[in-house]
């Protein structure tokens, strides 16, 4: 990272939930004119562990994402990153980001966008089609590699990123509300397909959503953000058991009161920025 902010590697810290953590940053701040955005943000991502960001629209979890993936300049603050577990701290670890929709080249087939970081990366033929074809697997799209995007749905679309960013082997993924614009069935479908995902790969992942649903079926943790100016308002475990599929964890008394928790807490900080 740039600028003001720090980046060490391979502090010992434990992240706040016991675990190690993959990537940190506390205290970070960001205005983007006069407005102060991210208003002295700290969170921990857990290495091994699906974290969800939930907040209102415009609250900053794009500019946070942004700042975690090194997309963005933080005003102050630090970004911690590596393993300090690891045979060799200092090394940071790498990322991959799965964006909302329209991030893939129109021109170029789905195995090509899917092989395109890889190919940037230099990595040699043999080893591109061999990851390309194992993680279009993984998102069922094998039938589909010849094809361009326009004559994929809009879920296909996003499975297409999703591969895109898996095939890079990633430490870390970091999703910015990569359903939203899909039908909420097709939604559901892909819930699954990243619930399968995640059990395969235990990438560390961070998801930006604004559906409180969607965090609750997919996350370990949930952690909540308040607008005007960006904070974390609180953190929630999701200790709903694993494998988990959008059935069955909706079905349980816990998700229910999981939602009813996280929906008042956003609602009545929504209240308070209103009243201030
Ligand atoms: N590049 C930018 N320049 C100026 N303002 C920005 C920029 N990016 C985001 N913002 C503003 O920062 C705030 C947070 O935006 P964003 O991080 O996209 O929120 P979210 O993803 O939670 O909807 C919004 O008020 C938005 O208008
Ligand atoms: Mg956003």
């Amino acid at each position: 990272m740039d600028g003001d902010v720090s980046t060490e590697a391979g502090a010992a810290k434990p992240s706040r939930r016991g675990g190690v953590p993959a990537i940190s940053c506390e205290g970070v701040t960001k205005r983007f004119g006069s407005e102060l955005i991210l208003d002295g943000v700290s969170l921990d991502l857990t290495k091994g562990s699906f974290t969800s960001l939930v907040g209102p629209s415009g609250c900053g979890k794009t500019t946070l994402l942004r700042i975690i993936a090194g997309l963005e300049q933080a005003d102050s603050g630090d970004l911690i990153t590596g393993d300090a577990k690891s045979s060799s701290p200092g090394v940071r670890p790498s990322l991959a980001v799965v964006f909302q929709q329209g991030s893939l080249f129109p021109w170029k087939s789905v195995r090509r966008n899917v092989a395109f970081g890889l190919e940037l990366a230099g990595v040699d033929r043999g080893t591109i089609a061999e990851r390309v074809d194992r993680t279009l697997e993984m998102v069922h799209l094998t039938g589909t590699a010849k094809k361009f995007p326009y004559q994929l749905s809009g879920g296909m679309q996003q499975r297409v990123g999703i591969a895109r960013a898996l095939a890079l082997d990633p430490d870390i993924l970091l999703m910015d509300e990569p359903f939203a614009s899909v039908d909420a069935q097709t939604r559901e479908e892909l819930h699954d397909e990243l619930l399968e995902i995640w059990e395969r790969t235990r990438k560390s992942v961070l998801f930006v959503t604004h559906s409180i649903d969607e965090a609750i079926v997919l996350s370990d943790e949930v952690v909540v953000m308040g607008a005007r100016p960006g904070r974390i308002l609180r953190r929630f475990d999701i200790d709903l058991p694993r494998p988990r599929t959008e059935e069955s964890a909706r079905i349980l008394p816990a998700f229910a009161d999981l939602h009813h928790d996280i929906r008042q807490l956003l609602v009545s900080s929504t209240v308070d920025a209103f009243n201030a």
